[in-house]
């Protein structure tokens, strides 16, 4: 008995010993190498494109709170997206009221009166009297799924009204639908679930009431039941799980230019996105359309943790965007700035932010984590302060505050300083000569350029200097979807990859882009309501992902260096102990490249070789999805061998330990 105890200590103090020391997990890693960011590429999230509502927030429902106005489009207003029925003979009435709202974040809602509800269904198939919500460009479902509604009610007749909820096809025809009776003279949720007999690509909600009477209406939703992760208010499966398996290192929200917004009044304000949504303040997005918000703060860190990447939450830093009301045609003149008397509270409100994700479940803010359904901290490590900021005087002043007082409280958190819009330039100097000075830890790149501009600048990091702050690229893409973009970018990523000791994050921008409603042209993936396009790019970040490493080697990979159509890198990942190497060819002929795997031991055989590549100028349609894809086979190396990289190309060969 003693024996056995003694051994099974003994067994725990050995493995113990051998994780914190990292041998029973890690592989050996060969002399020779240098270590780089083991959390190097991930995603950047902005609401633009209809990125967000209409795109992966799963909510069906346009114009959900009747918060739509003129200000965001013209012709926009609150009953948008919506349609007045009165099938069946019947007539009524309806009309937009602020006076006594579900909450005051949300004033607008729909009264409804039924005056009369007609009895001649055998001519329209219905009679009542109610909406019809047509969606984001019509409603998708699935023969046998449940969609669940919901929806805020408050009786202002005497008795009780009964409403068909129901899913309706463009031809009319009814897949689904449901009752729901009003019971209370005070607002009230009510719910219940439709089941659609047939998929269609294009329905609509009808709400009708079947008898007479009064009642006001808001925060009309309806979601599949089949989200990512079955989450509540989640996002749309597809999509989610589509950048799930990219196998992200990090997501960065809210934005990019939404972060600090068209206006001091526009900035995304974090607490403004939590609680429950009929709570949260919707508001009209920089690029032109409308945000509920339902996609918030709490659902990014949930889909964060869900998938296994860390959360990158930009704030902005108390000053507008620079190009505030369209004043990037006279020079970018429009940023505004918090009056000093009110950043003590701004400031707060930032530090509130590392309370609601890191604090514990009974702390003030964690509490509200915790109410949300997540009583455990969020591990919250970074935390971006502006987005592209003119370096104003008002600008400076304001960062310095934000980020001396996270500082101070919360030495932890690793505050990310912004350098401005381009790659180089007035904003980018004075932001980096902001960041030497006040020491800040890392700095967020941003460019977008020609993508010859990738293959003649590939040394650009290699003159950084390590002392100073590290990089967060945390915007670039080349110009265009074409397969010569994605493989001039693939160029970039090895240089980035041979800098990972100095830029420790990057993310290719923007990231998706709903067909039609799109106001930046180059994407990394194109959705519409059925269909995902992920672009070439999309395939060069996807591979660049799931084969990343944490330490670099020199050398093992040779071509000619004066040939900038060519590069090459190569990584080994400490944890699989798998070497990687990429290879990218972006000119117009097949180009040998010389492999030496010496430096590693127990290499050879077993690897497997996935290629890219195809004519520059192709691309992936939303009709035509699949032509340009990365394929996939097993593949025998030796120690030392030559590898024909094809024209236009990205070749990824992982290679195991010999078994
Ligand atoms: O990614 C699109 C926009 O480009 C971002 O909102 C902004 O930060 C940049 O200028």
């Amino acid at each position: 008995m003693n024996v056995k105890i003694l051994d099974y200590r003994t067994f725990v103090i050995l493995a113990f010993v051998l994780i914190s020391t990292g041998c029973f997990v890690h592989a050996q890693v060969p002399k020779g190498g240098k270590e780089i960011s083991d959390e190097l590429l991930g995603l950047f999230f902005e609401d633009i494109n209809y990125a967000a509502d209409g795109g992966i927030y799963a909510e069906m429902v346009q114009n959900r709170s009747f918060e739509y106005d003129p200000t965001e489009q013209q012709g926009w207003n609150p009953f948008s997206f919506w349609e007045y029925m009165e099938p069946g003979y019947s007539y009524g009435k309806i009309s937009v009221e602020t006076s006594n709202p579900v909450h005051k974040n949300n004033p607008h809602y729909v009264v409804v009166d039924a005056e009369f509800i007609g009895n001649y269904e055998e001519h329209e198939g219905k009679s009542g009297v109610g909406v019809k919500n047509l969606g984001f460009d019509g409603m998708v479902v699935k023969e046998g799924d449940t969609y669940n509604f919901s929806v805020f009610l408050k009786q202002l007749s005497e008795s009780p009204i009964t409403l068909d909820i129901g899913l309706q096809g463009t031809d009319g025809t009814v897949l689904a639908e449901n009752k729901i009776q009003s019971t209370a003279k005070n607002w009230e949720k009510y719910t219940t679930t439709l089941v659609p007999s047939q998929s269609r690509d294009t329905t609509h909600l009808v709400i009708l009431a079947t008898t007479k009477g009064k009642f006001a209406m808001d925060v009309v939703s309806l979601f599949p039941e089949k989200t990512f992760k079955n989450r509540p208010n989640g996002l749309r499966a597809d999509m989610a799980q589509l950048l799930a398996d990219m196998e992200p290192k990090f997501v960065r929200f809210p934005g990019g230019c939404l972060v600090h917004g068209d206006g001091l009044h526009n900035m995304y304000r974090w607490k403004n996105t939590i609680g429950p949504i009929e709570q949260r303040v919707e508001q009209r997005n920089i690029w032109g359309y409308h945000q509920t918000a339902g996609l918030g703060y709490f659902e990014y860190f949930q889909f964060c943790e869900d998938i296994g990447a860390k959360p990158v939450p930009v704030v902005p830093a108390g000053v507008s965007c620079q190009n505030s009301g369209g004043t990037w045609r006279i020079g970018g003149k429009g940023q505004r700035a918090l009056p000093m008397d009110e950043m003590d509270e701004y400031i707060q409100e930032v530090l509130d932010l590392i309370e609601w994700a890191n604090g514990p479940a009974t702390s003030k803010w964690g509490s509200k984590r915790a109410a949300a359904g997540h009583p455990e901290p969020f591990n919250l490590e970074y935390v971006g302060i502006g987005n592209e900021d003119k370096m104003t005087p008002e600008f400076k002043e304001r960062f310095t505050m934000l980020y001396e007082a996270v500082k101070e409280k919360h030495p932890e958190i690793t505050v990310i300083g912004t350098v401005g819009p381009f790659l180089e330039g007035e904003d980018f100097d004075k932001g980096w000569e902001l960041s030497n000075k006040l020491r800040l830890p890392m700095v967020d790149e941003h460019y977008y350029i020609e993508p010859d501009w990738y293959l003649g600048n590939q040394e650009r990091y290699d003159a950084y200097d390590r002392k100073k702050a590290q990089v967060y690229l945390g915007e670039y893409a080349s110009w265009g979807n074409k397969l010569y973009n994605a493989i001039a970018e693939a160029v970039h990523l090895t240089a980035i990859e041979r800098n990972g000791d100095v830029v420790r994050m990057a993310s290719y921008a923007p990231l998706l882009a709903k067909k039609g409603h799109t106001q930046w042209s180059t994407d990394m993936v194109f959705f519409d309501n059925t269909t995902l396009c992920p672009t070439p790019n999309f395939y060069v970040q996807k591979l660049f992902m799931k084969n990343s490493g944490d330490h670099y080697y020199e050398n093992v990979v040779k071509f000619s260096k004066k040939d900038t159509t060519l590069a090459a890198s190569t990584v080994m990942d400490s944890k699989t102990g798998d070497v990687i190497l990429k290879m990218v060819n972006a000119g117009k002929v097949p180009k040998n490249m010389e492999v030496n795997l010496s430096k590693f031991k127990n290499r050879g055989g077993n690897a497997k070789l996935t290629v890219l590549t195809g004519d520059p100028e192709a691309e992936n349609t939303i009709e035509d999805p699949g032509n340009v894809v990365p394929v996939t086979k097993a593949y025998s190396v030796d120690k030392n061998f030559t590898y024909s990289a094809p024209a236009m190309s990205l070749s990824v060969i992982r290679i195991r330990t010999k078994t």
